[in-house]
């Protein structure tokens, strides 16, 4: 099967209450990690790739690597462009083969959003492609932007209805109480999510997908296993999994998550050149990088999200 939108994803998801995830690609280590997780557990996927990611990778490389993916796997497999910041770039995709793009423009007070999240929509429904947009402006880093916690601001469900109605757009992505980044809570913060918020919204967008960002959980074994093997991490606290089940049993569909895959490949690798030090073909170490992708997503699909079999 070609690459797929997330139309079909979305509906089975809201009806089964699970969500898919969304996991943030680099090179194809990471791809074939995801993927190989995937195949296993019979699970649907989005592969999305940030303005960053184009920018180290070169977009004819993922958008090839992904197709790949989709050949060696048989799976529903959405290619999706994270954050997009402006037209020009979600064009560009739509144009170059991705199924979805994100027009992130929630930095933008509500009536420039909605000009720039239509204009987006037109374009990429004329040619078959789906559009997620965002609404409310979660704290942490995203490319170069960072955005303070005082700056953020949780979606506001009085706004939603109208967004979506006028922009025309296929999932909505909202402020909940995630954020981008390892260091998602300070110690002593209750790191909660506002499910209240995410069910108001659910009340006034029935059947709607709704997606959460900045998802990772940050594992605290990971982060030890780093500082163990020579790395500096500071202590990080992400999104507890149980909220997650929470949200995916809810109108969430889609869960992005990125730095947890991060943390898995960095300590792998980092114990590799530990109980290594002789070695130096990158096969070696990028094979356990891509190794510990795959039990990271594994996790993730079956505990979290819980879309395995559901391909
Ligand atoms: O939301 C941001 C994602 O984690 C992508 O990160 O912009 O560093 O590729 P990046
Ligand atoms: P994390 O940094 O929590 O993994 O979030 C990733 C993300 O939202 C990508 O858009
Ligand atoms: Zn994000």
């Amino acid at each position: 099967m070609p690459l797929v939108t997330t139309t079909e994803m979305f509906k089975k998801a809201y009806e089964g209450g699970y969500a898919v995830g969304a996991f943030n690609v680099n090179n194809m280590e990471i791809i074939q990690g995801i993927t190989e997780a995937g195949k296993e557990l019979n699970a649907p996927l989005i592969l999305q790739v940030s303005a960053g990611a184009r920018k180290y990778a070169n977009p004819t490389y993922l958008v090839k690597l992904v197709e790949a993916a989709e050949i060696e796997t048989g799976l529903p497999i959405a290619l999706h462009l994270d954050h997009g910041a402006d037209f020009d770039i979600c064009k560009d995709c739509v144009d170059g083969g991705f199924t979805s793009v994100m027009i992130d423009g929630s930095k933008y007070p509500f009536e420039e959003n909605i000009a720039l999240s239509k204009k987006v929509a037109d374009y990429a429904h004329a040619h078959g492609v789906v559009v997620e947009a965002e609404l409310g402006k979660l704290a942490g880093v995203e490319d170069d932007v960072k955005v303070n916690s005082e700056d953020a601001f949780y979606t506001d469900p009085d706004e939603v209805e109208e967004f979506v109605t006028r922009t025309g757009v296929d999932s909505l992505a909202i402020a909940i109480g995630t954020s981008h980044g390892a260091y998602k809570f300070k110690p002593g913060q209750d790191p909660k999510l506002r499910l209240d918020i995410l069910e108001e919204v659910g009340r006034r967008l029935p059947g709607f997908p709704i997606v959460l960002h900045g998802a990772s959980s940050v594992p605290q074994e990971f982060v030890d296993e780093i500082n163990k093997y020579g790395g500096k991490m500071p202590n990080a606290i992400g999104i507890p999994e149980s909220e997650l089940r929470k949200a995916a049993k809810l109108a969430v569909c889609k869960i992005n998550i990125d730095s947890d895959l991060r943390l898995a490949m960095t300590a792998s690798i980092r114990k590799h050149f530990a109980e290594h030090p002789d070695h130096f073909d990158p096969r070696q170490y990028l094979g356990d990088g891509r190794a510990a992708i795959k039990a990271m997503v594994e996790h993730k699909i079956k505990d979290v999200l819980g879309c395995d079999g559901k391909a």
